[in-house]
């Protein structure tokens, strides 16, 4: 499976060739089973295009081209450096890569957030990210999850959104996951529109 053709589309609206090509190293880290899984397997938190083999893909192109859209827009995009608008798309493509572990696991991660932020960050220089960039990615993604920051016993376990970058990570997430909004996919997980 070449990981980085998948998501070739999204890696192309980063404009920086470095983060670019650490956004390439990055995806081919993202476990086999992330590919097949659905983003939810009860169906109650995910929009229908998310459900079944492909799903969490599905999302995750969804939260991408969510940024993308939103960002393309002056009005709201001006208020973003590139380098900015760069790593926000790259923490998005990343958010959920790890939601059942490192090693897989039977059930998703409530801590998955944390997971993937920290893998990225301790291993910053397989990647090629400057200390820097790779602070932004493990901040954005450990706070994805925004309100919904507690274990499945309700223990806090994530840190909430601080700053305006990991707010957008998080509202892209969000909008994803909101079953009014259906973005459409063909056969091969690509947005048709
Ligand atoms: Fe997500």
């Amino acid at each position: 499976m070449v990981k980085q053709e998948i998501f070739k589309e999204e890696i192309n609206y980063i404009k920086s060739a470095t983060i670019r090509n650490s956004a390439k190293a990055l995806v081919d880290a993202i476990p086999d089973y992330f590919f097949e899984e659905a983003a939810s397997s009860t169906g109650k938190y995910h929009p229908a295009y998310s459900l079944g083999k492909g799903g969490l893909l599905r999302h995750t192109k969804a939260a991408v081209r969510i940024a993308k859209e939103l960002l393309d827009d002056p009005v709201i995009g001006n208020k973003y450096t590139t380098r900015e608008k760069d790593l926000m798309i790259v923490a998005l493509i990343m958010h959920d890569s790890f939601k059942r572990g490192v090693i897989p696991e039977k059930y998703t991660r409530a801590d998955h957030p944390l997971i993937a932020a920290n893998f990225i960050y301790e291993h910053k220089d397989e990647f090629s990210l400057s200390e820097e960039d790779a602070l932004f990615l493990q901040k954005a993604i450990a706070s994805h999850m925004g309100p919904w920051n507690t274990d499945y016993q309700g223990v806090e376990i994530l840190p909430v959104p601080k700053t305006k970058w990991e707010n957008f990570v998080h509202m892209c997430d969000y909008l994803a996951s909101r079953k009014c909004l259906l973005v459409p996919f063909d056969e091969q997980n690509h947005i048709t529109v």
